[in-house]
């Protein structure tokens, strides 16, 4: 079998660390006897500036031939904010219909958390962001720029929809791991958008009794997620929520270099999107330090996707197991070298036990 892939090296250390997870890949492909064909696209800064558009038409075809889109991180100080961000990878986001942001925040053994008291034991959930509403794609202007009155508007929506589909998917996920899900908002502010939360996480829930549910509030939340990672199983939450609370979560397992994510599509329409959750890191981009384990950890997610489940369980604890050999938690690069923890990670693959 065969596994026809999209790759989008993008910005800064986002080629570095997506060669890190084909590598991982390819190893794992070889040890379980399928094929991966790989597409490079050009795509983020240097395209943009080259020719102005951030996201063709014709491109977004392209890619809705693949199986999967490997992508690495966009983002550069020489385009204005929005540009890329908004003009390419939320765009893909909607354009494929992948409404649900999958972040697992787990603790991986010999990894020390910066935060007290969190174990291998007691963190391990999941973070459902809703990825193709809420503020981050509604519409909004600008009044009287430039002038004392200068007003801003930006728009938020949520549409039953497609909160229907997250938290569906929500509980799915909840059965198949420890049957608690819970809801993150503001319902006691953003009253209309917090309100049709709750009333799908009802409805949805009344066909799941066997998952229970809570609800917190996402400033709350800031306070539990690293005091009490314990108590979370499914997180489901919009789009800015999850936004934030996942780089939380990305802080209380150890650090960005370690967060992976899926831009998933649960009705398989079009091809699920595969992603570190650090961005482009300009701070540090060329100088091979970034840590390539966020990025092998969304290549594994990426190859369970396709059905791969052997090669994703070993990718996974190929990564875990080179990770807890670094020397622990010294600051964002955790002691990394791309190309060499990426070869090492690789080889791992090739003989670790699922
Ligand atoms: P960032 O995630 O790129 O970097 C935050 C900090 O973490 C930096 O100090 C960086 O050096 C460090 N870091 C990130 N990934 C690392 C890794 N793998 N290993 C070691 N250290 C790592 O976020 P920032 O600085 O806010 O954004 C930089 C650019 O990336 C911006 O243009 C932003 O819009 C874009 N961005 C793109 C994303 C994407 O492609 N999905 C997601 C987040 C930001
Ligand atoms: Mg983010």
């Amino acid at each position: 079998r065969t596994h026809n892939l999209a790759v989008i090296g993008g910005d800064g250390i986002g080629p570095d660390v997506t060669a890190a997870a084909l590598l991982a890949m390819r190893a794992a492909a070889d040890r379980f006897g399928f094929a991966l064909e790989t597409t490079d696209y050009e795509l983020g800064a240097e395209a943009y500036l080259k020719t102005g558009v951030a996201l063709g038409e014709d491109t977004v075809e392209a890619l809705r031939g693949h199986d999967a889109i490997v992508f690495g991180a966009i983002g550069d100080p020489r385009v204005p904010p929005g540009i890329l961000e908004r003009g390419l990878i939320v765009a893909l986001r909607i354009a494929f219909r992948q409404s649900v942001n999958i972040r697992p925040v787990r603790l991986y053994p010999g990894i020390t958390s910066p935060v007290r008291g969190v174990t291998t034991e007691n963190c391990d959930l999941v973070i459902l962001r809703e990825n193709t509403e809420g503020l981050y794609t509604a519409g909004g202007g600008s009044l009287h720029t430039g002038t004392p009155n200068a007003t801003a508007l930006q728009n938020s929506v949520t549409t039953y929809a497609a909160t229907k589909e997250i938290v569906e998917f929500g509980f799915q996920l909840a059965r198949a791991r420890r049957g608690h899900l819970t809801l993150c908002h503001k319902t006691n502010i953003l009253v209309h958008a917090g309100q049709l939360w709750e009333q799908v996480v009802a409805e949805v829930g009344a066909d799941f009794p066997d998952v229970t549910t809570d609800y917190v509030h996402v400033d709350a939340m800031c306070q539990h997620l690293p005091m009490n990672p314990g108590r979370f199983d499914v997180v489901v939450t919009d789009n800015l929520f999850g936004d934030i609370i996942s780089d939380l979560g990305a802080t209380v397992q150890g650090g960005l270099g370690l967060a992976a994510s899926a831009n998933y599509n649960p009705t398989g329409s079009a091809p699920s999107m595969f992603e570190p959750v650090h961005g482009s890191a300009p701070d540090i981009a060329g100088k091979g330090w970034a840590n390539p384990a966020a990025a092998v950890l969304s290549a594994a997610m990426c190859l369970a996707a396709l059905g791969e489940r052997d090669a994703a369980l070993v990718c996974e604890a190929a990564s875990a197991s080179v990770l807890a050999e670094l020397p622990t938690f010294a600051g964002p690069d955790m002691g990394a070298e791309t190309e060499g923890l990426g070869i090492r990670i690789a080889e791992r693959v090739a003989t670790i036990e699922p």
